[in-house]
Formats: structure tokens, sequence, C-alpha cells
């Protein structure tokens, strides 16, 4: 996966209320390429499977049920330096520390339903990326 790329879902919470599209929107306005998009809805397990790195944080339970408990918009998004440029036009993970104009600040709830997931580093943009999506999905 070359490091131009970051993986991103906009979260159940934020589908089920139509920001798909707003979302969408944001992200290809800032300059993101959508190299793959589905919508999908995981199983609690794989919810576990894809957030099993905070498995020993206090809020997985809740985590992996707000993950799974609608469907979720998943992508691939290309742009130079596209992890750090993603995670700066999402905000902060705490929609009350999210900087005005990011996307958080407008469709996050809370610092679980916080509307987008991005991936933190090239590494994981690549796992994440497989997690989801097949070499024949990418465009
Ligand atoms: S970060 O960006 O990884 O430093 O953020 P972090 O605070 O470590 O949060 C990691 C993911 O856990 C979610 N989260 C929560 N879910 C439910 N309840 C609570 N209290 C909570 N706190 C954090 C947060 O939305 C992050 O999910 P992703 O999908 O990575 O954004």
């Amino acid at each position: 996966m070359p490091n131009n790329r970051t993986y991103s879902m906009v979260k159940p919470h934020a589908v089920a209320d139509n920001h798909v599209g707003g979302i969408l929107k944001m992200i290809e306005e800032g300059g993101f390429r959508i190299v793959a998009l589905k919508k999908t809805q995981l199983t609690a397990a794989q919810a576990g499977k894809f957030y099993e790195v905070h498995a020993e944080r206090p809020f997985y339970g809740e985590l992996c049920q707000m993950m799974s408990e609608g469907p979720i918009v998943a992508m691939i998004l290309e742009k130079e330096n596209a992890v750090a440029d993603f995670r700066a036009l999402i905000g902060s993970t705490d929609p009350a520390e999210a900087a005005e104009g990011t996307v958080r600040k407008a469709y996050a709830k809370s610092k679980g339903e916080n509307a987008v997931h991005g991936s933190d580093s090239d590494e994981n943009a690549a796992i994440e990326s497989a997690f989801f999506f097949s070499g024949l999905e990418r465009y």
C-alpha cells in the first residue's frame, strides 16, 4: 500500500442520520480521491477484531457494540500525506475539542460516536484497508 493512502469509515450513527453525503463532500473538497468505497455492516466480532488494539481499554465493549449496530461506509482515500492530512480534516477524537471546519465538529456526537474513523499510521492504513477491501476493489 503506498503511503499516500489512508483508510476511513463513516460510523453507524452518522450513516443512520444521513450524513454520508455531507461527509464525502468534505472529504473530496479536502483534496482526497476516493480509491475504494462500500456500505457494509460489521458483526460485533468483526468490530472487535478491527479495534483489538483497544481491547484493554474500558470503552472497548461499547465501541464494538456501537460500530456493529448499523451499516458503515468504508473507504480508502488517496492524497499526498494522506494519514496526517486526513486526521487534520476530521479533527480531534473528542468533538468538544474538534476545531471549527472539521468533520467531527460538524457531525460527531461524542468520543465514540465521532462520525468517522481515520487510520493513525501508514502501517495501520494498509492493515485496515486490507480488512475491508481486496485489490480488485481499488481504483
Ligand atoms: S485516537 O485517535 O486513537 O488517539 O483516539 P482514542 O481516544 O485512543 O480512541 C480510539 C477509538 O476509540 C473510540 N473511543 C470511544 N468509543 C466509545 N466510548 C468512548 N468513551 C470512547 N473513547 C474513544 C474513538 O472513537 C476511537 O475510534 P476511531 O474509530 O479510531 O476514531
